[in-house]
């Protein structure tokens, strides 16, 4: 856990405007900044960026957040993550208070160390005609071999003595680049093509290296560092992540050459897991990134196999609207022959005729039994359980219930009874009360919260709003309250991040970048806050008077005395200031 105080400490510190800068240029536009959004494809700027309350928006595609928010969506990292580069960036350390993950202190110079062994293993491609014909043979252009910073260890033993300052340092270790035994150093990496594997910022953490003939093993990997976690990364995303953004999709497949014969093709989505199989990490960073995830695995056993796999590991991350596909390509091939074989056109037909998740599932569960039999309809109800309860998203999860529960003949809320799933009813809405506030006008006090959230301090203590946008007023000022020193704008978002309320919050934001800056929140929340107190008022006074005085009990009889009187006493104050 990251303490909310040093998040609160971190916005302070930052300018989004810098932050965004390193990725999107900006243009100044009134009190604003704008540019192209980098979220959807556009060809005039609705990508809003607002220095004075440290966020961001589109109005293209409602791409909302801090600083923090940014770097999250735009680099596909978790928030941990995000933070921890931030705060690299202004020279904060981040305190994790008990119960995180143990940290690992990366030193700078390691990611140094892989980035001039990069740049020597691209020297030696250059010199060596064998490895550019291995390359060539394998239809790769110069263009995509150097976007892919692919190189060429030599096959000697200590190769990285001429790329480093000093070949004993024990940070050559530390990387993986050299193998320390008996007291003798060498290069793990000996007449390979070499594979750098880059992580989002663009840093290399790791390589995989190519036998250019027959040899064993095939691909050797960096080991595991502190720099690389295989079930982290994906081969090929740093490369990808214009592409995967603009198409809103991704494929993922098995091998590096897979990533990179496909962009040789023009299909330049596609990342690899590295060895591994695909974890839940690795979806639930894709599905941040775009809409639809294809896995595209080799057509042979393995491949089948590394596909089921990753379904098992994708059902806890789905997510209701998001789509999962599942390419089988025929037993021969990977997907870096059968774009060769077929081009770009054949393959990205078949991505969109990929199976979806939901086929695929049940397609694997009803083959393995056979329903004629009742037997066969227990093993699916048993097969079903584990996949079909760890699927969070509802919707998804409910319709597969519904299916599969008609496959086996019995009814959903047998099958819910089963796996003791509590029925979804659909939720009673509150019974609608008689007062009902404007609802405009309580925008429009969020609105003047969100410009400003001090200001809701003023409500007063009993304050009750109708309705989402009061449920959100409310939230903010208990926010406020437990809180008092965090409340700027951007604090206020990261707050209520994902919450029921993140959508009324962010809505109002979106509004207040178009007020000018002579708009005055002070006499405008003051203003609102009145008129709601005169509305409600108004409407209990009429209820009652509806009731006649003979009609009121002594306590109604009472609350319309002083009704009365404050409505008279506001009136008053209206007619003085008018
Ligand atoms: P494949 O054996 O399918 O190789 O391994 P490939 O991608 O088709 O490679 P080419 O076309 O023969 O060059 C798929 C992935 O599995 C990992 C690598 O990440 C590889 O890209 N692998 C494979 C290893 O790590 N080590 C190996 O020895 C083999
Ligand atoms: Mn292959």
């Amino acid at each position: 856990m990251i303490p909310k105080s040093f998040i609160q400490d971190l916005l302070n510190r930052l300018d989004i405007v810098d932050v965004i800068e390193r990725y999107v240029p900006l243009k100044k536009a009134g009190a604003n900044y704008v540019a192209c959004c980098p979220f959807h494809n556009e060809k005039s700027p609705s990508f809003t960026v607002s220095q004075s309350k440290q966020f961001y928006h589109c109005f293209g595609c409602g791409a909302h957040g801090t600083a923090i928010g940014f770097i999250m969506e735009h680099a596909g990292m978790g928030f941990v993550e995000a933070v921890e580069e931030l705060a690299r960036g202004v020279g904060l350390t981040v305190p994790h208070e008990q119960s995180s993950s143990p940290q690992h202190k990366v030193a700078p110079d390691l990611y140094e160390l892989m980035q001039s062994a990069t740049r020597y293993y691209r020297e030696q491609l250059k010199k060596t005609p064998r490895a550019i014909e291995y390359l060539k043979g394998r239809g790769l252009s110069g263009e995509v071999a150097a976007r892919f910073g692919i190189g060429y260890a030599p096959d000697d033993w200590q190769n990285l003595k001429s790329a480093v300052p000093n070949y004993q340092d024990a940070s050559l270790v530390e990387t993986g680049l050299v193998i320390e035994g008996e007291g003798k150093r060498y290069d793990r990496f000996r007449d390979r093509i070499m594979f750098p594997i880059i992580n989002v910022r663009g840093q290399v953490i790791g390589f995989g290296g190519r036998v250019l003939d027959k040899g064993e093993p095939k691909y050797l990997n960096s080991p595991e560092t502190t720099l690389f976690e295989k079930g982290h990364e994906l081969y090929g995303l740093f490369q990808a992540q214009k592409a995967i953004r603009a198409q809103q999709r991704v494929i993922v497949v098995e091998g590096y050459m897979d990533v990179v014969a496909l962009a040789q093709h023009g299909v330049d989505y596609a990342v690899a897991t590295l060895g591994t199989a695909t974890t839940p990490y690795h979806v639930q960073k894709l599905l941040r990134l775009c809409e639809q995830v294809v896995f595209c695995f080799d057509g042979d056993k393995a491949g089948q196999k590394a596909a089921w796999r990753a379904l098992e590991n994708a059902l806890p991350q789905l997510q209701d609207g998001k789509r999962i596909g599942f390419l089988f390509l025929p037993e021969e091939h990977d997907p870096d022959t059968y774009i060769r074989e077929f081009g770009s056109e054949a393959f990205e037909h078949e991505v969109e005729n990929s199976l979806p998740l939901s086929g695929y599932l049940l397609r694997e569960l009803t083959a393995q039994v056979d329903l004629k039999t009742q037997e066969g309809r227990s093993a699916l109800l048993k097969h079903a359980q584990p996949l079909l309860t760890a699927i969070a998203a509802p919707t998804t999860a409910l319709l597969l219930r519904k299916e599969v529960a008609a496959l086996a003949g019995v009814e959903q809320a047998e099958l819910e009874a089963l796996w003791s799933i509590k029925p979804v009813v659909a939720r009673r809405s509150a019974p609608q009360r008689a007062r009902r506030a404007n609802p405009s006008a309580l925008r429009a006090l969020l609105r003047c919260l969100v410009m400003q959230p001090e200001l809701a301090q003023q409500l007063p203590p009993d304050w009750k709003g109708d309705g989402a946008e009061g449920a959100a007023i409310m939230a903010l000022a208990d926010w406020l309250n437990e809180s008092a020193d965090e409340t700027s704008s951007a604090a206020l978002i990261q707050h209520f991040r994902g919450t029921q309320h993140a959508p009324l919050l962010e809505a109002g934001q979106a509004e207040i970048l178009h007020l000018g800056e002579d708009f005055n929140v002070g006499t405008e929340f003051a203003d609102i806050l009145q008129n709601l107190r005169r509305e409600a008022i108004e409407s209990e006074l009429s209820e009652l008077q509806a009731k006649g005085l003979d009609g009121m009990s002594a306590p109604e009889r009472a609350r319309y005395e002083v009704l009365s009187a404050q409505f008279r006493m506001l009136k008053a104050v209206r007619a003085a200031s008018a």
